[in-house]
Order: C-alpha cells, then sequence, then structure tokens
C-alpha cells in the first residue's frame, strides 16, 4: 500500500514505528521499497556517499533533482522525500517555493525536507499552503556542520535542549508532516515526540521516536570514511564488493572468466574465409 502523509499521521497515532532509509539510485530504491518500508529519502549524504565530499554543503538543487528522479522510478509505495539542498531555501520564502516546485514537479516525489526550525517556518508554510508536504529536521543538522564545528551531539545544555522542543513545536505549527531529529540525547527526543501530534523520525535520538531513519550506505556496510556511533551494520556488502571483484580479477587474469557460455559464434565457413 502506498504511504502517505496521512500514513505517517495514523502510524503516530496508532503507535506504530516509522522506517526510512535513504536511496540516491533507481536500482537500491527498488530493492529497499520491495522490503515494504514506509519512507525513502533522496537524502543530501549524497554529497557524502556518491559524490565523495567531505560534507553536504557543496550538493545542488540539479545533483537533488538528478538522483530524485531515479529514486523516485524505483519507488512504488514508500513516501519519496527529497532534501532540500544548502542555500537552496535560506534567501527568501520566494525562493524556497520556486525550488521545492522543481523538485516536487522534475522528480515526482511525495514530499521535501529542509533543514532549520524557527527560522525557517515561513518558508515551511508557504509550502505547505502551496501544497508541498514538508518534513522538518533538527538537531545535528548537517548543512550548518561550519556552523557547529563539526558533528557534535546537539541540544545537551539546558539553553540548548528549550532552543529545540520550540523549534519542533514551530515546525509543527508551521505545518511540517513529519520532523527527523539528529544526534540528540535519547531523554529531550523522548520528550518531543510525547509534545508533538506529527511523528518524529530519529536518527542518533534514541529509540522513542516514532520512528528511524538511517544512510543505506551506513547500515549496509558499503561506506566507510566515517561511522557515526548511531548506526547499525546489519552486512557488510562492502566486503562482499571487494571479494567479488577480488575474484573477477582472477579469473580474467587465469582465463577461468569468460567461459563458452559467455561467448557468442559464428559460422566456421565464415571465419574461415576471414583468415
Ligand atoms: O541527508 C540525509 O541522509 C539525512 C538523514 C541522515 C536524515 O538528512
Amino acid at each position: 500500500m502506498k504511504n502517505t502523509v496521512l500514513s505517517f499521521q495514523r502510524a503516530k497515532k496508532d503507535g506504530k514505528k516509522l522506517t526510512m532509509l535513504t536511496a540516491y539510485d533507481y536500482s537500491t530504491a527498488k530493492l529497499i521499497d520491495s522490503t515494504g518500508i514506509n519512507s525513502i529519502l533522496v537524502g543530501d549524504s549524497l554529497g557524502n556517499v556518491v559524490l565523495g565530499y567531505d560534507d553536504t554543503v557543496s550538493v545542488t538543487l540539479d545533483d537533488m533533482i538528478h538522483h530524485g528522479k531515479a529514486v523516485c522510478r524505483g519507488a512504488k509505495n514508500a513516501l519519496v522525500i527529497v532534501d532540500m539542498p544548502f542555500m537552496s531555501y535560506q534567501i527568501s520564502v520566494e525562493q524556497a517555493l520556486e525550488n521545492a516546485g522543481r523538485l516536487m514537479k522534475e522528480t515526482h516525489c511525495q514530499a521535501v525536507k529542509l533543514e532549520g526550525g524557527k527560522s525557517v517556518c515561513p518558508q515551511i508554510k508557504a509550502m505547505v499552503e502551496a501544497g508541498i508536504p514538508v518534513c522538518a529536521h533538527l538537531g545535528l543538522t548537517p548543512q550548518h556542520i561550519n556552523a557547529f564545528g563539526g558533528f557534535k551531539v546537539q541540544g545537551r545544555t539546558e539553553a540548548a535542549a528549550k532552543q529545540l522542543i520550540e523549534d519542533a513545536k514551530a515546525v509543527q505549527e508551521a505545518g511540517a508532516f513529519a520532523v527527523v531529529l539528529e544526534a540528540i540525547p535519547a531523554e529531550l527526543a523522548q520528550l518531543i515526540t510525547k509534545q508533538l501530534d506529527i511523528p518524529t523520525i530519529g536518527i542518533g535520538a534514541g529509540n522513542q521516536t516514532d520512528g528511524q531513519v538511517l544512510v543505506y550506505a551506513d547500515l549496509l556496510g558499503l561506506f566507510s570514511d566515517f561511522t557515526p556511533k548511531f548506526v547499525k551494520r546489519y552486512a557488510n556488502i562492502g566486503e562482499l564488493i571487494s571479494g567479488a571483484v577480488k575474484n573477477y580479477i582472477d579469473d580474467v587474469a587465469t582465463q577461468k572468466f569468460p567461459t563458452p557460455e559467455n561467448e557468442y559464434h559464428i559460422d566456421d565457413t565464415i571465419i574461415e574465409k576471414l583468415y
């Protein structure tokens, strides 16, 4: 059954945990979608995982559209959310609306995600009024990496925790249908989850949020540049890939590949005339 912003609301009411994973291409999206996952996020973690940047700051709107299109072709039942990249929504409400509109029209996603609290509420309100569902993102918001001075847990002081609670209420009030809480204390995430009517989706925020999200390459052991404490690795596909590629290299060197069943043939009478 197709997941929608309404089924997200229903899940929160019914106390059913929501599941979300990132994907950046058609084949991975198709595989993940077939598992019955609730949502696929075309995260701007694309910058780290696929494009090899140190952070998400360099990711462009065109990057997100290119990969968002591929994911949407592969996802039939998951709710597809595409990230608005750095500086595609901060300048003005008009800029945010125009770029969110492009993401929806060109990728066929069902929602967009942006980072920030009170400061981006005018943007969230305008998008929601225009019919664009918005997922907010609070806590360790990677687009603010330079302002934070690194990947640091957020909301640990009383003032920072109060600010996060206020921001969470503000994005809900502005019309966000869900909010991602990244790298914040589990106790604080639990409190925010209790105080909101919209679902909270945690990543490094404990197990009391309404759902969880992970970067699929972290879960599968495909990305090893850095692995945050909050990641659980469910498989080591990276090792499988290296092993398979080494076997291929050996087989080519020793002429074990290709074998006759991988070959095409021509009639002997024709080939004789070519000598
Ligand atoms: O870009 C991303 O993958 C994200 C998730 C980590 C929530 O924003």
